[in-house]
């Protein structure tokens, strides 16, 4: 079954470059950014890989813990590993699952049978520290997805999580937010003091923390 936004995340226990894991256990009290690749010695999941491993600093200051899947076995996994540090010049460093039998794709509904029946699409799954669903997005096997874009919805759902504010379309990191719907004009005066109304279900202030 697909997973929807606020779904408790499926737990599992895997294994991985890192060992057994057991997925509830590694988030622990963090969030969480779960995505899956096609396949092993393959061009673009080779470049998205790297990618997220040069990103893990910035994962890391989110408090964001990552782990990556497909359904090859954890033993091509690490063969494949070398590939990926000696082309993109940086070393995984972040577990990748190991799922021959498939049961963490299925739970996560990461293979679309119409776009092939056997590997996983390019899913991404972030989840909160109460192990809620946050955000999910899927990308075909032949578009590399954009990692800063993660990273700036991460920032979004953040921002959201402690303060109750949205963020506009094309957003960045320290532009102004949107006040939600939800806060009455007087609370918004005492949370977000100096708030602009544009119209009055448009109140925009300055990005608190
Ligand atoms: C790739 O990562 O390049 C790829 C993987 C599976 C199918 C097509 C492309």
């Amino acid at each position: 079954m697909a997973i929807r936004l606020g779904d408790t995340a499926p737990d599992f226990t895997a294994e991985t470059t890192h060992g057994t894991i057991r997925f509830h256990e590694y988030l622990g009290g963090s969030w969480g950014m779960l995505f899956s690749h096609p396949k092993d010695f393959t061009p673009v999941c080779t470049t998205e890989l790297g990618q997220v491993a040069r990103l893990k600093p910035e994962l890391d200051r989110r408090d964001v813990k990552i782990i990556g899947l497909s359904v090859d076995p954890v033993a091509d996994h690490r063969r494949w590993a070398s590939d990926i540090e000696e082309t993109q010049g940086v070393a995984l460093n972040y577990p990748l699952i190991g799922d021959p039998d498939r049961s963490i794709s299925e739970a996560y509904d990461m293979i679309h049978p119409n776009a092939n029946d056997t590997l996983t699409v390019r899913s991404v799954f972030v989840i909160d520290p109460d192990k809620k669903v946050r955000l999910t997005l899927t990308y075909p096997a032949t578009t590399g997805r954009n990692f800063d874009e993660i990273l700036r919805a991460i920032d979004s759902l953040q921002l959201a999580s402690r303060h109750g504010v949205a963020t506009p379309v094309d957003w960045r990191p320290g532009q102004d937010v949107i006040i939600a719907q939800s806060v009455s004009d007087q609370e918004a005066q005492e949370r977000f003091p100096g708030y602009r109304t544009i119209k009055p279900y448009l109140r925009v202030t300055k990005a608190p923390g």
